[in-house]
């Protein structure tokens, strides 16, 4: 095969260069220029087209017909949640995740479900056959009819998807594959780039649902260029604490459903299990109420999740106080901290303040605000906010708190579970009541931390 010219584009600006060079001459970006394929000669693009959808000529909007995309399960109701009702034909999936959190297995999984009814190729560069055999048989799943193949080289797997026609195929991982038009090594960025583009090319053209493994990087950010988040349809991210059993798969990108949705696992030794209910699943056992600790609702996708923030809030001993968060967004802490200050006459310059959302779930949402303050101002005091409460809201600069969104369903979900007083933005207060739920809307923050007090005497 003729080798093909490379030269250098700039991830950050697309820029092109001809030689490497440690800062992009057109943006002045440092160690953003990566290898590229040069389209040889006329129409490499021309055969294999560069866009992504087939192209077709100009027509009216309204004269083409909205076609609903045909689904189909994956045989795992919390997968097929998060995917927005199930796998589309032709539809490119991107599913990333820490390594060992069980990406491996949840597709091993859901591909010997999908078995039964549909031709799929599991593609694996990471582990032998005979690794996934013993997992399968780990799983349960060693008789299914699912196919195998061991290959890290992009032409060998096209190849394949061409001679055995799968419906789906998991790429276990994109960063093990390597393409042969490219000298630079698998896992680097060109490296990724290609293939990934030629795999989603090769599933819009066959019509193919290409389900692929993407590594993060220590920042969590899926390993490999931003662009691949462009190229495919939906994006779905593993989170969730090693070390707890349970995990979730949160959608952060989807052209075929609604994004934020969540799917809820357990691992056990038979593999990943779906939670159908898991909204206490965050909330930490206490006997009795403990000082720093603070349950909120926060609103995953279309459900709503009771998680317990955890707050400690010590005298510091150096010259900078630390704010460390676990879960929760570190910069939003420091914006909390001076609201807290400026707004309610409450100091933390000398204190070490730690927050955490128990259950390694990580919550991105602004409603978690007040309820951050509510531990942490718990804390400080060293006094437990009262039994069955529940908080939920965002905290403005201005010491104003702002509505969240869906704050029926928070607050129904709460009241469900047991728990008696919901402290609110007023905005979100129910205009019916709530039965079993005393309602305590509140505008500003002096004002949230004047009521608490009302409702601890
Ligand atoms: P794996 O799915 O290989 O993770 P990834 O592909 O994301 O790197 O591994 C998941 C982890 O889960 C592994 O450390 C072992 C564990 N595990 C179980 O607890 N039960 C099981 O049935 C299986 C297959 C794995
Ligand atoms: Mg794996």
């Amino acid at each position: 095969m003729a080798k093909i010219k490379s030269n250098y584009s700039c991830t950050e600006c697309g820029g092109v260069a001809n030689k490497w060079a440690g800062q992009c001459p057109a943006c002045g970006q440092w160690n953003s220029l990566v290898e590229c394929v040069v389209d040889a000669g006329t129409n490499r693009y021309s055969q294999t087209p560069q866009s992504l959808a087939q192209t077709a000529p100009v027509l009216q909007l309204s004269e083409i017909d909205a076609l609903e995309v045909p689904r189909f399960t994956t045989g795992i109701e919390e997968f097929d949640r998060v995917l927005g009702g199930g796998l589309v034909c032709g539809g490119v999936v991107l599913i990333g995740g820490d390594p060992g959190i069980g990406k491996s297995t949840l597709l091993l999984q859901a591909l010997a479900a999908m078995a039964m009814q549909k031709r799929v190729l599991y593609v694996s560069g990471e582990e032998s056959g005979a690794q996934i055999a013993l997992r399968s048989k780990r799983l349960g799943v060693e008789n299914s009819a699912l196919k195998l193949q061991a290959e890290i080289q992009l032409e060998k797997i096209l190849s394949t998807l061409v001679q055995h026609k799968p419906q789906v195929v998991v790429i276990d991982s994109i960063q093990t594959m390597y393409s042969d038009a490219l000298s630079s090594a698998p896992g680097s960025v060109a490296q990724v780039r290609e293939c990934a583009a030629q795999l989603t090319r090769a599933a819009k053209l066959s019509n193919i649902t290409i389900i692929m493994v993407g590594h993060v990087t220590k920042e969590g950010a899926l390993a490999g260029p931003r662009v691949l988040e462009h190229i495919v349809d939906t994006v779905l991210y593993f989170e969730g604490d090693t070390h707890s059993s349970f995990r979730l798969v949160r959608a952060i990108k989807n052209r075929f459903g609604a994004v934020n949705e969540l799917g809820v696992f357990a691992m056990t030794e038979r593999g990943l299990k779906g939670v159908s209910n898991p909204s206490a699943l965050f909330l930490s056992q206490h006997d009795t109420p403990v000082p720093g600790a603070c349950v909120m609702v926060t609103q995953e996708g279309s459900r709503p999740l009771l998680v317990e923030i955890q707050a400690l809030v010590d005298t510091s001993h150096a010259p900078n106080a630390r704010r460390l968060s676990v879960g929760l967004e570190q910069n939003r802490l420091a914006m909390l901290l001076a609201v807290l200050h400026r707004h309610a006459g409450i100091a933390a310059f000398d204190q070490d303040v730690f927050i955490n959302a128990v259950g390694g779930v990580k919550i991105v949402e602004p409603a978690a605000d007040l309820a951050v303050l509510m531990a942490i101002h718990s804390s400080m005091r060293n006094r437990p906010l009262p039994r069955g409460l529940v908080v939920f809201g965002e905290v403005g600069l201005a010491g104003e708190i702002r509505p969240a969104p869906r704050g029926q369903e928070r607050l129904r979900e709460a009241a469900k579970l047991g728990f008696s007083v919901a402290l609110i933005p007023k905005a979100n207060a129910p205009k019916q009541p709530i039965e079993g739920l005393q309602i305590v809307a509140v505008d500003r923050i002096d004002q949230a931390l004047s009521k608490l007090r009302e409702i601890e005497n």
